[in-house]
């Protein structure tokens, strides 16, 4: 028995995707979606465990809260201080973080594209933006400049990341003074709001990738900026919402499962299916 809790979570494509997975592999599976508040989220843990609840994955906005509650994290879900993936363990439960090992795979193993030596922007420095910054780090891009609308909040992800040698934050109204990135990952909640990011066209080296951790209509604003100024690759984060999932899912059931058809299935089911 497994879930993903959320709030909102109705949307939510995990099901679908561990549906498929389960399938493919002939394993028994029930994975529904749990509505739940920051404050309903201990107590509807509670009782799924109580239940027979085995695992679950975690979204927003709860996985700093999950990452609180779990009598064991892994060494990259403290790092991130963020956890998507719950595993029961005894009495308790174990806490991961995939997202980030999401991204890279997603990346490097669906677009074949390399991610090491790559001068790296973040944009943003929220719950989604720490998640990834680690294993951009860990995967040899060769520095990490972080812009945020709150300069504060880069600063303190900057801080928490303590590699300051490769590790710099600026303003974003000063981005205009900087270029040369290889790679710019959108990791803010724009998209969600239809807000426009304001970003100046002199960032991108030549043969950029831009890559935005959303999806689907969240992710249109800044793919068409990107395109708009010659990105070499445009790409929305659907492949690291399926490769995510896809590490969650050997994380419970010790198989892993093949992640073309799925992509392939919800790339041809949301809007704007075009990719580049
Ligand atoms: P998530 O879990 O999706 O990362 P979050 O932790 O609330 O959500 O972080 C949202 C991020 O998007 C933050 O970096 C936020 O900037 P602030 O720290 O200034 O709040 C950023 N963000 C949200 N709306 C934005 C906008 N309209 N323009 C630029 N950045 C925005």
């Amino acid at each position: 028995m497994y879930a993903v809790f959320g709030h909102p979570v109705a949307h939510s494509l995990s099901p679908r995707i561990h549906a498929t997975f389960a399938r493919q592999l002939s394993i028994p599976l029930d994975y529904r979606p749990i509505e739940a508040t920051a404050e309903e989220f201990v107590g509807a843990l509670a009782d799924f465990a109580d239940r027979g609840g085995r695992g679950a994955n975690v979204t927003l906005p709860l996985k700093q809260n999950a990452a609180r509650l779990c009598l064991s994290i892994s060494e990259r879900a403290r790092r991130a201080d963020s956890v998507n993936t719950l595993v029961r363990r005894g009495e308790g439960w174990h806490g991961d973080s995939t997202d980030g090992t999401g991204l890279i795979r997603d990346i490097s193993g669906r677009h074949h594209l390399y991610v090491r030596g790559r001068r790296t922007l973040l944009l943003g420095a929220g719950g989604a933006a720490r998640a990834v910054a680690f294993a951009l780090l860990d995967a040899g891009i060769s520095d990490l400049t972080i812009a945020n609308r709150t300069p504060e909040h880069a600063d303190t992800l900057a801080d928490a990341i303590g590699q300051p040698e490769r590790v710099h934050t600026r303003y974003w109204n000063d981005l205009g003074n900087w270029g040369g990135f290889d790679l710019v990952i959108n990791a803010t909640s724009a998209g969600h709001s239809n807000a426009p990011l304001n970003l100046p066209s002199s960032l991108l080296a030549a043969r950029a990738i831009c890559y935005d951790l959303s999806y689907s209509t969240a992710s249109f604003g800044f793919l068409a900026w990107a395109r708009s100024i010659g990105a070499e690759h445009a790409l929305d984060g659907l492949g690291m919402l399926v490769e995510q999932a896809a590490e969650a899912f050997e994380i419970w059931h010790g198989q892993r499962p093949e992640t073309d058809a799925i992509y392939a299935e919800l790339r041809a089911y949301l809007p704007g299916n075009a990719e580049d």
